[in-house]
């Protein structure tokens, strides 16, 4: 069985989005817990009776968001992990240090990790998203498989845009977001 958290705390969150395309592709059993609207005890649970563990998250100042930090103080890992890292920036490395943070919490049992960067757009199924990061879904459908086979695997994605264009459609956004909030 496989336990899969989402650990943000929104509740259409881009990590609930990811987990979503990598799901219809497992074969095994797996349940999905909501980490901020559940019971962190009835979660642990949970893990305890499972053999792999999934984990989505935000990236957070650099770090896992704080429940997952609690989470990751309740329960030492002993499962097979796989971690499904967001963030805003556009550059996947801003994830490397929460990655490392996991790693040394999962005890070796690190398998696999997916360090995704411009978040807010590969995680909005936006169609730029789809122009400009082709093999996303593909990598995410290489990522279940090596779940269901319990191999190990690392991947990264973003946008192929440089900084300064991802700022211009950033701003474009942002600023029809706010009109429709007038
Ligand atoms: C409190 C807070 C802190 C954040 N810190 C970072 C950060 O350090 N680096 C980064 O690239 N993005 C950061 N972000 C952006 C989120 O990681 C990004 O929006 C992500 O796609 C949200 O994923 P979710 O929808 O799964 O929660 C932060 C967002 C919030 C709300």
């Amino acid at each position: 069985m496989i336990s899969i958290i989402d650990g943000s705390p929104k509740k259409t969150s881009n990590s609930a989005y990811f987990l979503s395309l990598l799901t219809k592709n497992l074969k095994d059993d797996y349940i999905v817990h909501k980490l901020y609207h559940e019971k962190l005890d009835d979660i642990i649970n949970n893990i305890k009776k499972a053999d792999t563990l999934v984990i989505a998250f935000p990236l957070y100042v650099d770090a896992p968001p704080s429940k997952l930090l609690e989470l990751m103080e309740k329960y030492p890992n002993d499962k097979n992990l796989y971690i499904i890292c967001n963030c805003g920036f556009l550059e996947v490395k801003h994830n490397d240090i929460a990655v490392k943070i996991m790693e040394t919490w999962s005890n070796h049992h690190l398998l696999g990790t997916f360090k995704i960067g411009a978040g807010e757009v590969l995680g909005n199924n936006h169609l730029l998203g789809k122009i400009l990061s082709p093999f996303f879904r593909y990598k995410m459908f290489r990522f279940s498989r090596a779940i269901n086979k319990h191999q190990s695997i690392s991947f990264s994605s973003s946008l192929l845009l440089t900084k300064k264009m991802y700022m211009f459609f950033a701003n474009k956004s942002f600023k029809k977001r706010l009109e429709n909030y007038k």
